[in-house]
């Protein structure tokens, strides 16, 4: 696939070989940067205008060209070739085709190095909002179903044992802080990369009176880079995101695991809708909750795309290196995988039932409440070690005689303590057990509804 002349051959004497223009070519994934190149670049030769680094006649002529070319990749009109190096010198082969040597004055001031940090910075800067519009979807339906379960009580796990009896709202709103907290990392990662690297050029700057300031204000950047090497050579930024991104797949994960277990016919709490789940081609009876395991699947995925990139970055000498060119492939597979999941998750969770009869019975077991009365005596002055104690003993006791802490009467309590008083019988209801932690950051009806409120303040 012999492209022939480079618009960097000037120094060559032979042509590069066939498998390095493949080798070292990018056009196949870094094509979908087309929109911010051509922005970027119809931001640059304005600029080189005001700059009368250019006439104002041969920006007119590189804009309105620059600006056909937008329209005829959006209309599929406009076929990247397969072997152009990268999108910069698509688009400039391009333009050069259609103006002529005027087109060659675009890359006045400016170098691929600092050309790549822009567009990928004008992508991210995009797909942020995408990715955190998605998430404020997902935030929005949360709370829908916060409010909807507030009566519903499950049995809340750690060691995946029975603990302590919760509104399943409350669980739905330990996400929802998690997921407020993943939006505020993707919103720090915005406010941190939207900086205009363009001026960097290759990496020291350049000698044309060139106005970073305008280019900025053109492209909406509210800073200019303040460090020519740093700019060309970083990709904090990307790392960054993906990071974030990482955290939203762990959470999204572990709501999936919860629902994987859940949907199983041992806990049977919530009933995924048929739309999103598929069967076994050989086991007629089954319903697999495949998009929730994709989902945990797909987190390993972005994982490794940090990586990824953690990796290309160590090491590398300031400042470009060839090697940054590997940083848009983990990225893109990122940006996709996580907005793929986030809308996906949000649809299934909304077709989602939770039985709130099987957690209420599942909640009734597995003493649940003994803290509750562990806490009663602590209330009567008993030291809460000692009350834990008296109440390990009474487990034990139940689990013997294959009693529940309910079915006990109140003259077999008072043989483990003698201030045991009628009281105890209400002590152990779950609502109550629920209700006691009334506190911020508890599970009682009140705290809960009320955090229900201020998250819906805060997402209006
Ligand atoms: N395709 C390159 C990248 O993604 C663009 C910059 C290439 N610069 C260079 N001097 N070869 O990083």
């Amino acid at each position: 696939m012999a492209t022939g002349k480079k618009p960097w051959s000037g120094r060559f004497q032979k042509a590069t070989a066939e498998n390095v223009e493949t080798f070292t070519s990018s056009i196949h994934y870094d094509q979908r940067l087309y929109p911010y190149d051509i922005e970027g670049s119809i931001a640059h030769a304005t600029m080189l205008a005001g700059q009368k680094i250019i006439s104002k006649n041969e920006a007119a002529k590189i804009v309105s060209a620059l600006k056909n070319i937008l329209k005829d990749i959006e209309k599929g009109k406009f076929k990247f070739n397969p072997a152009d190096e990268d999108i910069h010198m698509a688009v400039e082969k391009e333009l050069i085709k259609r103006i002529g040597e005027t087109g060659g004055k675009l890359h006045s001031a400016r170098s691929r190095n600092d050309q790549i940090v822009l567009d990928v910075r004008l992508f991210l800067r995009t797909e942020i909002k995408i990715v955190i519009d998605l998430m404020n979807s997902l935030q929005a339906c949360l709370i829908e179903m916060a409010k909807k379960e507030i009566k519903t009580i499950m049995p809340g796990y750690t060691h995946m044992q029975k603990a302590q009896p919760v509104l399943l709202s409350h669980y739905f709103l330990a996400f929802e802080e998690m997921f407020a907290r993943d939006v505020q990392r993707l919103n720090d990662c915005a406010g941190r990369l939207n900086v205009l690297p363009l001026g960097a050029a290759a990496l020291a700057g350049t000698g044309l009176p060139i106005d970073r300031n305008r280019t900025a204000k053109i492209l909406n950047f509210p800073e200019v880079s303040k460090n020519s090497m740093d700019t060309v050579a970083d990709r904090d930024f990307i790392a960054e995101f993906i990071f974030a991104g990482s955290l939203i797949m762990m959470h999204l994960s572990r709501f999936c695991e919860d629902l994987v277990l859940w949907s199983s016919d041992e806990f049977g709490f919530v009933e995924i809708s048929d739309a999103y789940t598929t069967g076994s081609s050989i086991m007629p009876q089954k319903k697999n909750p495949d998009v929730a395991e994709l989902i945990r699947g797909k987190t390993g995925r972005v994982y490794g795309d940090l990586f990824a990139i953690m990796t290309l970055l160590k090491g590398l000498p300031m400042t470009y290196n060839r090697d940054l060119q590997e940083d848009k492939e983990p990225l893109f597979d990122a940006v996709d995988t996580v907005k793929d999941c986030l809308q996906i998750f949000t649809e299934m969770i909304k077709h989602t039932q939770f039985n709130a009869g099987k957690m209420f019975f599942a909640a009734q077991g597995g003493f649940s409440t003994a803290t509750d009365i562990a806490e009663y005596l602590a209330g009567k002055g008993v030291p809460f070690r000692r009350a834990h104690e008296i109440v390990g003993k009474i487990v034990a006791y139940c689990l013997k005689n294959k009693k529940g802490l309910d079915n006990l009467t109140l003259k077999e309590y008072q043989e483990f303590y003698k201030d045991f008083t009628a009281d105890i019988k209400n002590i152990i209801k779950l609502e109550k057990a629920v209700n006691s932690r009334n506190h911020t950051g508890g599970t009682a009806t009140a705290a809960v509804l009320k955090r229900i409120k201020e998250f819906e303040k805060s997402l209006n």
